[in-house]
């Protein structure tokens, strides 16, 4: 049992893996730049934050992680806004990147200050950091900068004995997903037929952080995409 951080836990995979912990026994600090995030436990802290905003990040930590510290952290919080090179802006452009790159930095530094050896972070890329997806010019981009930011800091933090590896869903049923209205017509493309549930994601979360089991992987970004995606 130990405590986990979760970007993203007021909505889809992050809320899914904020839950998942809770339902082993783990603390959460649950953080989101939303004010509800949809969970109830005594064992859940909530933290209202921007990962944008590093110094506030901090600062919350600073505030609510217990004296035991982070065991996991679980950097999911992400945007996804089509981009084109024909629509792209400079406010759309920083919106991907901070969120999607400087924020994972941000939290993971915030987090550092409070993990031990044997503790282990979670970033979420995407398949779109492998393949290209139609209209999604940044975002791809962002998080192939998040797949190269696994493996630095899995190499940066392995004398600390601390793990970085990274996930890379496909199609997964989530509020933000089901929103760009696309995602039944992915499914008849998916060789699985189905798009993946936020709950099976978390567990490869788990996987990597909290079973003991995947004490040697490191800087690895696994891929969960019902075979839509091979590398
Ligand atoms: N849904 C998919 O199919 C899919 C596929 C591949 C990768 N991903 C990635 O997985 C992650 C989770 O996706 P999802 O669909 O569950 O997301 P979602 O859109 O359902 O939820 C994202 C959460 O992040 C929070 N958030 C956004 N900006 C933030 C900020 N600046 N500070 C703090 N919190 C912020 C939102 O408030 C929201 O609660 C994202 O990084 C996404 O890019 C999603």
């Amino acid at each position: 049992m130990g405590t986990a951080l979760v970007t993203g836990a007021a909505s889809g995979m992050g809320q899914a893996t904020a839950k998942m912990y809770l339902d082993r026994g783990w603390q959460v600090l649950g953080l989101d730049v939303a004010d509800d995030l949809g969970l109830e436990d005594r064992r859940l802290t909530a933290i209202q934050a921007d990962i944008r905003d590093g110094a506030a990040v901090r600062q919350a930590l600073a505030e609510h992680t217990p004296a035991t510290g982070i065991d996991a952290v679980a950097n999911i919080a992400g945007v996804y806004p089509p981009t084109t090179i024909e629509t792209y802006t400079d406010e759309l452009f920083r919106r991907i990147f901070d969120v999607n790159v400087l924020g994972l930095l941000n939290v993971t530094r915030a987090a550092l200050d409070h993990m031990s050896p044997g503790s282990a972070i979670v970033n979420f890329a995407s398949v779109d950091a492998f393949t290209v997806s139609p209209g999604q010019l940044l975002y791809g981009a962002s998080k192939a900068a998040v797949v190269m930011l696994t493996k630095e800091l899995a190499l940066e933090l392995a004398p600390r004995r601390i793990r970085v590896n990274g996930i890379a869903p496909g199609w997964v049923d989530t509020p933000g997903n089901a929103a760009t209205g696309r995602m039944t017509q992915a499914a008849q493309s998916i060789p699985l037929g189905r798009v993946a549930a936020p709950a099976e994601i978390a567990e490869w979360v788990w996987i990597l952080t909290g079973s003991g089991t995947a004490g040697f992987v490191d800087g690895e970004t696994v891929v969960i995409s019902g075979a839509d995606v091979m590398r």
